[in-house]
């Protein structure tokens, strides 16, 4: 499917983009024109996973550099968003990707798991969007007339809406990620900051594999996606490069569900 989302000129940070979801979408960036900071979490593995993401960015024409950070500690993200001006000299979308999950029953559920996962889902959003409206403010001391002054698109989940048992933590951060981004849209639209959400189902990525990389379990996880298959990351990916874009100039404080109908309570159909 060719892409017809045109980001040529615009610089983005992507956070998660060593792996799954935040990986299709720094590719899909790219393709469409935008040079990319590849956010990943600063350890070995992860380093490597971002540099391979760099490198296929840059072997197919596009530029993209690596961007160490715990998008959670507050002076990681200074540093990352240091990297965007340094080596691309502006910002214009940031895509809130970095998320984790640490599933347990509530009654088992330890204060460090609540709040590992509401620091990086939530509060780590929080911080790169104050971070990327200071750089978007500071490009555009006023509203720039014929263009949006930058683009936020937080990647939210069905789990915004859908309840999760045994990843309250999670549900809960994903809640709050869509209040915190409808607010941030109210507060921003006037300096014509666009902020968004996508929120992807199920999509087969590491974060989920339990949930299909089994015959059985692929069973039961297509009962709940009315599609009838698992999304990929490009689905997600071509999303938010709609979204970033342009072509959106005129959606803000949306959230876009890419899940196959996962929201549409699939056990109702002939039921109830
Ligand atoms: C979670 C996945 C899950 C999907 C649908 C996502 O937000 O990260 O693990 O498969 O929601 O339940």
């Amino acid at each position: 499917m060719r892409n017809c989302v045109d980001l040529s000129g615009k610089v983005a940070i992507v956070t998660g983009a060593n792996s799954g979801i935040g990986k299709g979408v720094a590719l899909e960036l790219a393709a469409a024109g935008a040079r990319v900071v590849v956010n990943h979490r600063p350890n070995e593995d992860s380093a490597r996973r971002a540099a391979e993401v760099v490198q296929a960015i840059t072997q197919a024409g596009g530029a993209a550099v690596a961007g160490p950070a715990d998008i959670s500690r507050e002076d990681d993200v200074e540093r990352l968003f240091g990297i965007a001006q340094e080596r691309f000299q502006g910002l214009d979308i940031l895509v809130n990707n970095a998320g984790i999950e640490q599933p347990a029953p509530v009654q088992d559920m330890t204060l460090d798991q609540w709040q590992r996962v509401i620091d990086v889902n939530l509060t780590g959003q929080f911080l790169c969007s104050r971070a990327a409206v200071r750089s978007f403010l500071k490009q555009h001391p006023s509203p720039p007339a014929d263009t949006a002054a930058g683009a936020i698109v937080f990647i939210s989940s069905v789990h915004e809406v859908i309840p999760w048992a045994f990843q309250a933590n999670y549900a809960a951060s994903k809640g709050g990620v869509s209040l915190l981004m409808q607010s941030l849209a109210q507060e921003l639209a006037p300096m014509k900051i666009r902020v968004n959400s996508v929120a992807p189902g199920a999509i087969r990525t590491p974060i989920n594999a339990p949930a299909w990389n089994t015959p059985e379990s692929l069973v039961q996880l297509l009962k709940l996606i009315p599609y009838g298959r698992i999304g990929e990351p490009v689905d997600v990916a071509r999303a938010v490069a709609w979204l970033a874009s342009d072509s959106a100039d005129y959606v803000t404080g949306h959230t876009l569900f890419v899940d196959g109908g996962m929201t549409l309570y699939p056990g109702f159909r002939g039921a109830g």
